[in-house]
C-alpha cells in the first residue's frame, strides 16, 4: 500500500492519492458527517479535490497532514485523522469518520497515534483541537486524548468553537 505513515491495531494512516477522491466523496457529501463542519454544507467535487491536493502538499512540505484513514480489515478508506496548521503558531489535530464506523473507538485510536507522532517525531510543544459546541462526539475524543478545555473561540468563518489543547509535557492518554 502507498506510503503508510502510522499503523495502529485496526488502522493505517497513509498519504493521500488523487484516486482517493472516489472513496472520500461519499464521506464529504454525507450530511451527518458535515453537520458540524463549517456551515454544515456538503462539499463540492472541487472542494474535495482541493482538500486532497492540499494534504498531499502539506505532507511533502512539513511531514504531516490530515492522513487518509484505512480500515485494515477491509482496506477501505473510512475518513482521515492527522495534523494541520490552525494558525502560524498552532498545529491542530482533526478527524472525520464515515458514520458506519462511529462509536467503536476508531477516532480515538487514530488520534492517540497521531498525537504521539506529533509530540515524539515532530517534537511539537503543543497540539490543539477545535469543535463546534454541539459536536459532543468530537469533544469527547479530545477529552479521551487528555486534552483540556482552554477557551471559547471562533473559527476562520467566525463560527463559535471550543478550543482544547495538550502540551507535550505530561502526555498521558486517558482512554
Ligand atoms: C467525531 C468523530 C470522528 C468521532 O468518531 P468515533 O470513532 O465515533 O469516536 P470514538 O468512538 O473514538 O469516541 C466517541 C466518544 O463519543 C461518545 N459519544 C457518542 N455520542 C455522543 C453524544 N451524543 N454525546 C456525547 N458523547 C458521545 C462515545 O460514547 C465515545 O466516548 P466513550 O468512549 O467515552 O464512550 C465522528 O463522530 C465523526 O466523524 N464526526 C463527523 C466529522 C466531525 O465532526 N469531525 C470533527 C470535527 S471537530
Amino acid at each position: 500500500m502507498n506510503s503508510i505513515v502510522i499503523e495502529t491495531e485496526r488502522l493505517f494512516l497513509r498519504e493521500w492519492l488523487k484516486e482517493d477522491f472516489h472513496h472520500f466523496k461519499p464521506i464529504a457529501t454525507n450530511p451527518q458527517v458535515m453537520k458540524y463542519i463549517g456551515t454544515g454544507e456538503i462539499w463540492s467535487d472541487e472542494r474535495i479535490e482541493r482538500f486532497i491536493d492540499n494534504n498531499i502538499d502539506l505532507y511533502k512540505k512539513y511531514g504531516f497532514c490530515l492522513w487518509a484513514l484505512i480500515h485494515k480489515q477491509t482496506q477501505n478508506l473510512i475518513g482521515f485523522c492527522g495534523l494541520s496548521p490552525l494558525s502560524q503558531s498552532e498545529i491542530e489535530i482533526g478527524w472525520w469518520l464515515t458514520p458506519e464506523h462511529w462509536g467503536n473507538g476508531l477516532a480515538t485510536e487514530a488520534a492517540l497515534a497521531v498525537m504521539l507522532f506529533g509530540f515524539e517525531r515532530l517534537n511539537l510543544p503543543k497540539i490543539v483541537s477545535i469543535a463546534q459546541p454541539p459536536n459532543q462526539r468530537s469533544i469527547r475524543v479530545m477529552e479521551k486524548l487528555g486534552m483540556h478545555f482552554e477557551k471559547m473561540s471562533t473559527d476562520r468563518r467566525g463560527i463559535e468553537v471550543v478550543y482544547y489543547a495538550k502540551d507535550k509535557l505530561g502526555i498521558e492518554p486517558v482512554v
